[in-house]
């Protein structure tokens, strides 16, 4: 039997880890300068976190969860990254030790839903939470730092969509007028919005159903629904963004697939339509009641996630791996270990060297140096090493020289820096 991946399931190979590296350093570099630091929670947690938080009646826990049983505990692999920073919040009572906190993450999730162009069945996330802050400062801050860290990646054409689900009184309401809306049509509705329409009618506006479409069209919009403190906390998130000149449109159909958000709900999408469905690249909103629901105070968050792997879709970008600076020949089995020495002691000095240990020919190894886009290869032969010296190869200029084995380390290293200086030691493949 042929051994593969499991479906849904990529390898990143080093030659495309390489703009991985670029979006991960540019999501930690700019969520640094808004003051955010990293969490990391397992992979694993309880299946009965992610059935309470995310909710009962939402595709992630009635479809998707990769769930099993081991040593009598009931296990999820992660499917989104909130609840288990918020589980570890509560767990290690951070409120009592700092009023704010806000942590980023980075990592695998896992979701059983059917792949397709950037949907997958283990993806990545880079995401953000703050805690203990109620908005709407907060909100129109992380919705601007995302939107220009999109901008920064070069992603062209996002649209930002907001929308608010009020509070917990306002979220009754509406699901009320919602159970008014579309009990009257309920078999024209897909199965599973029959099916959810009394537990949870908010879902039937998520669904990608044609049938539910159509029904959804013409609901009542929560908007008209909130409160007069929800309303002022909806207000003050516009005018912020507005101040920070971010353009956004106000979308009420906008509910999410999650079931512990409140009041404030945002959503990038990407309008080129690289993406086909899939083009919604960021998701976040505030989610009030978690911490509390947790068994924690009354402590106010919000949070968002990004995909990965449809940020890099839409990022372009054609970043090569690092080539080593030399590339160290020896050309008997008994300067091997010269060659290994020469090696180490040229990395202790910061720089990049791959040693051929294969043995063999000169000529295929030139060829491997070449390749590897080294700048010098240093050739290591009998005849040089009883003079006490190394050839040094050129491999753009084709020019050798050669120099003493001794200083070869510094005089090879002074070298890298001075090309460093120039910003041209970092050669790529
Ligand atoms: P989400 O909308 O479920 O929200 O996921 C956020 C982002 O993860 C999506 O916009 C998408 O880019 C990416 N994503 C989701 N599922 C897949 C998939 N199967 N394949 C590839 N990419 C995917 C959350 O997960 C919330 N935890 C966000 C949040 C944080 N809300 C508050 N704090």
């Amino acid at each position: 039997m042929e051994l593969r991946a499991v479906k849904g399931m990529n390898d990143i190979l080093p030659d495309e880890a390489v703009r991985w590296q670029r979006l991960e350093a540019a999501f930690r570099e700019h969520v640094r300068l808004h003051g955010y630091d990293e969490v990391r929670t397992p992979i694993l947690e309880s299946t009965a976190l992610f059935q309470r938080q995310i909710g009962e009646t939402t595709d992630v826990v009635e479809k998707e969860m990769y769930s099993f049983e081991r040593h009598g505990d009931a296990l999820t692999v992660r499917p989104e990254g909130t609840a288990g920073a918020a589980r570890a919040y509560v767990e290690h009572k951070v409120h009592a030790k700092e009023p704010v906190s806000r942590w980023y993450y980075l990592g695998p999730m896992f979701r059983g839903e059917r792949p397709a162009k950037g949907r997958y069945r283990q993806f990545y996330q880079a995401g953000c939470e703050v805690y203990g802050d109620p908005g709407p400062l907060a909100d129109a801050e992380m919705i601007e730092m995302v939107a220009s860290l999109l901008a920064r990646l070069g992603i062209p054409e996002v649209e930002v969509r907001v929308n608010s689900l009020g509070a917990s009184g306002t979220r009754e309401r509406y699901r009320n007028a919602l159970l008014g809306h579309f009990t009257p049509m309920r078999d024209k509705l897909s199965e599973d919005s029959q099916r959810r329409l009394e537990k949870n009618p908010l879902r039937i506006l998520d669904s990608k159903d044609p049938r539910d479409r159509e029904a959804a069209a013409t609901a009542p919009s929560i908007l008209e629904l909130l409160d007069e403190t929800d309303s002022a906390h909806f207000e003050g998130v516009k005018k912020h963004l507005d101040a920070l000149g971010v353009r956004y449109v106000v979308d009420p159909t906008l509910v999410r697939g999650l079931d512990y958000y409140t009041r404030t709900l945002f959503e990038l999408r990407t309008t080129t339509g690289d993406l086909g469905s899939q083009n919604t690249l960021v998701g976040g909103g505030r989610y009030d009641n978690m911490i509390e629901g947790l068994g924690g105070p009354k402590v106010p968050a919000i949070g968002f996630a990004m995909g990965i792997e449809r940020l890099l879709v839409m990022m372009g970008g054609d970043e090569k791996r690092e080539s080593p600076f030399c590339y160290v020949a020896p050309l008997s089995e008994e300067l091997a270990s010269r060659a290994l020495v020469l090696g180490r002691d040229l990395r202790r000095l910061g720089v990049r060297v791959e040693v051929d240990g294969r043995g063999g020919k000169l000529k295929a190894m030139l060829r491997r140096a070449d390749a590897l886009g080294a700048k010098l290869c240093v050739i290591l032969g009998e005849g040089e090493i009883e003079r006490g010296v190394v050839a040094v190869k050129d491999l753009a200029k084709h020019e050798q020289e050669e120099i003493a084995l001794a200083d070869a380390a510094k005089v090879l290293a002074e070298r890298a820096a001075k090309l460093s200086e120039g910003g041209d030691a970092r050669g790529a493949r």
